[in-house]
Order: structure tokens, then sequence, then C-alpha cells
């Protein structure tokens, strides 16, 4: 085969173009979504045809200052429509991601701009808004980091993206379907496989007096993780991105839900050769190494406790004496089920809602319906009391806004923008309306998420 006299001249068009012109704007940065082959399971078992950003499982760290913009050309090179949600940003609601909320799915070949400032520093994700049960669950996610001005005193800042899937270990391919009957009405889909940044050892070194920041963000579609160090002592000083007051000193095991994130500053205690890692806590009770940390030396450690992070510009406490209450009773499932709902403008019974695939509702509504569930004006205080019907835990997600757990004696807890329902332990939680849009509020279990848990406000 010989190149013709067209395509050859092309080829030599296209260098001198180069050589001599500099693209006048930068091209947007792209964020593509398609498929790609990578070793989750441990070596020696197949590897897994995942759906990624841009090759990798986490996808590209994301990581801009305090104020800046993120700019992604999302590009599509999936087979199916997708969306990208950035999970915890204070956003304008038109770059929130949420298909068939605040934009339309982007389809096969397609793109879309996402571009937002970020006000707020701190520890956030990003993934798939379009069938999220399957899409995430097919590895559509990854990392977004927005730095302080002036970074804590740390040795090092690590970043551990916790997730979980459900492989065949035969073939290393995910367990079908995604949508199961039996995991939307219980649990969720739990993985039979846990791993760190997308690999199922991952692993860090550290000397003996070391200060890390460990960020730690759950990505797993339904599993909550109980997790506690060993051989690392320290603090908790930011939930869900948003700096604590005080860094809180580690004393108990933390529960990290679906898209919790929990920053951690803490002193490598360990000597060289002694075993330090975060554990996790598996289901017979006992404590397993999620991620080892080998010491490698030893320095003198600091004297003081960490410094508080900067205060984000956000924590205008809600005035509770002007809030409209509000309540969202979760229902459904297995074990509980409910009497009706409202599912796409019509009343069904329980088994009717089952027949149609929605297994969960909130407040008698069964999934995304053309109305919100309240519209607060803008600047707006609003208390949500959050009763859970159901036997089943719940990861509850507020969209474009982080809100306060209201505590029984009406003092207001730290900001979350997820947060873990249990049966029969009524919540209340307290925001200002004061971003203007369609915000999803929905389960972060994302399977309870696709058959019925989810709802939206809108802020006028
Ligand atoms: Cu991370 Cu609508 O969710
Ligand atoms: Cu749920």
């Amino acid at each position: 085969m010989t190149f013709t006299r067209r395509a050859f001249c092309a080829g030599l068009g296209g260098v001198a173009g180069l050589a001599l012109t500099r693209p006048a704007l930068a091209a947007q940065p792209t964020l593509t979504a398609r498929k790609a082959t990578v070793q989750l399971a441990p070596e020696g078992y197949p590897t897994t045809e995942v759906w990624s950003y841009d090759g990798t499982l986490p996808g590209p760290l994301i990581r801009v200052p305090q104020g800046g913009r993120v700019t992604r050309q999302l590009v599509n090179a999936l087979d199916v429509p997708t969306s990208v949600h950035w999970h915890g940003i204070r956003i304008d609601n038109a770059m929130d991601g949420v298909s068939g909320l605040t934009q339309d799915p982007v389809p096969p070949g397609g793109t879309f701009d996402y571009d937002f400032a970020v006000p707020d520093a701190g520890t956030y994700w990003y993934h798939a808004h379009k069938n999220s049960m399957e899409q995430v669950a097919r590895g559509l996610s990854g990392v977004l980091i927005v730095d302080e001005a002036t970074p804590p005193d740390v040795d090092r800042d690590e970043i551990l993206m916790l997730g979980d899937w459900l492989l065949d270990p035969d073939t290393g391919a995910f367990v079908e379907p995604f949508a199961n009957p039996m995991t939307m009405s219980h649990g969720g889909r739990t993985g039979n496989l846990v791993g760190v940044n997308g690999q199922y050892a991952y692993g860090l070194t550290a000397e003996t007096g070391e200060r890390l920041r460990l960020r730690l963000i759950n990505s797993a579609n339904a599993r909550i993780f109980g997790l506690r160090l060993q051989g690392m002592a320290g603090w908790t000083v930011a939930l869900d991105g948003m700096p604590l007051d005080e860094p809180e000193p580690l004393t108990t095991e933390i529960i990290l839900a679906p898209a919790q994130r929990v920053d951690l500053i803490v002193d490598v205690t360990a000597a060289m050769d002694q075993p330090a890692a975060l554990l996790m806590a598996m289901s017979d009770d006992s404590w397993q190494a999620l991620v080892e940390v080998k010491i490698t030396g030893g320095r003198t450690p600091r004297a003081d406790p960490p410094a508080p992070l900067p205060a984000n510009p956000n924590t205008a406490l809600p005035d509770l004496t002007q809030a409209r209450s509000l309540e969202i009773v979760m229902e459904g499932g297995a074990m509980a089920g409910m009497d009706s709902a409202v599912f796409e403008g019509e009343t069904l019974d329980f088994r009717g809602l089952i027949e149609r695939g929605q297994y969960w509702a909130l407040s008698g509504r069964s999934g995304l319906s053309g109305t919100p569930f309240a519209t607060l004006q803008r600047g707006e205080p609003v208390r949500i009391k959050l009763v859970n019907r159901t036997v089943f835990p719940h990861a509850m997600h507020l969209h474009g806004t982080h809100f306060r757990q209201i505590g029984p004696d009406g003092t207001l807890g730290p900001l979350r923008d997820t947060i873990l329902s249990f049966p029969d332990e009524p919540l209340e939680i307290a925001f200002t309306a004061d971003n203007p849009g369609k915000w999803l509020f929905h389960c972060h279990m994302l399977a309870h998420a696709a058959t019925g848990m989810t709802t939206w406000i809108e802020v006028a």
C-alpha cells in the first residue's frame, strides 16, 4: 500500500501547521468515558473490562486551588448515554451533571463542557450520574481535590479511594445483572472484592514520626466501611470535604457510608517492623488490613496537635427559629415494604411498584418525578426530619449544598453532604437554601436510588 499524494500532503501540512501556529485558545482538557482493561482482582486473577474515565480506575485525579475552576469536556466513548456529577461541590446547578434533571444525558459520541468554580476547599469526588447503579459499579468515578491556599503542616497528603467490586473470579468480569431485584430490595450491590485506588493490595510507606493527611473516600455502591488505624494515631479534621472547627481525636471506629469522605491527620507511631495499617471491620467482627503501611525509617514526631484546617466560606449557621420544617419518610424494601406510593403519576400498591421495578419511596413518592418534593425560597432556612421506616441503613445525599445535623439538644453538628440514617433512629438536618436550582436528594446506595429513593428540591 502506498500513501496517496493527498494523504501525504495532509500529513505534512499538519506538521508544518504545528510548527508555525500556536492555537489561540487552549482546548478544554477532556475527560473521556471509555472502556478499559485493568487489574482489579489480585495478581494471578484475570483482568477486568471496566468503564473508566481516561482508561484508569479511579479516573484521573482532578486537583485545583480553592476559588479556581474545574474545566473538563466530557467525551462519551461508551455505547450508552452518561453524565458526570461533581459530588459535594457547591456548584452552579447547570453543571451538577444529573441526567434528566439538570442536563440531558450525553449520547454515545457526544460531549458536554463542564466548567465551574470551586468555592470550598476539601476532598470531593466525581462519578457518573446516569444509571449510576451500573455505571459507578463498572468504574466511572474519580477524585476531585480542592486545595486550601495554605495547606496543613503534614509530611504527606495521601488519597485513599475505597471501592468494592462484584467480580466473577473465574473470568474477571462484573457479575450481572446490575439491576438485580435481590440486591435492589435489600442492602444494595456489595462487592466480593474490596480495594483502594483501584488496587486490591494498595499500600503506603512511611517513617515513624511522620505526620500524614489521609483523605478517605468511599466510592462503593453500597458498602458501609468500619475503619480503624493501627500503628498510627491522630485526628479527624474534615467530613465530606468540610473542615471541623477543631480537629477531633480519633478514639473510635470510623464509619464511612457510600459517598462519604473523611480527612484525617495522623502521626505514625509504629516503629520499624511493627504493623501499621488502615484496618477494615469484617463481617465476623475481625479486623483486616485494607492499606498496609510499611515503616521505612524514623524521625522526630511533631509535639503539637494539628491546627484546624482553614474554614471554608460557607459556615453560616441556618436560623432554626425561622426554618421551614419538612419531613422525608423512607419506606419500602425487603421485610418492611409499604402500602403504596406514587410512581410516574400513578398511585401503586407495593406489589404494583415491584412490578415496575420500584422497591422504595421517599414520603410516598417513588423515583424522580416532574415536580419537586419542595420548593424553597432562596435564602430560606429549612429543617428536614429523616424518618427511616425500612430495615436498612441509607446514606442520604443532598446535592448542591452541605447541611448540618440538628442534635437532640438543638445544637448544629458539622457540615456534611451525605448522612447515614439507621432504621428507627430519626435524624434531623438543616441548611439554608442559598444555591438556586434543582437539587437531587437521594440514597447513595445506588441500587436504592435507582429503585425509588430519589427525589429533588427546587431552590427558586
Ligand atoms: Cu454522589 Cu447524586 O450523587
Ligand atoms: Cu438506601
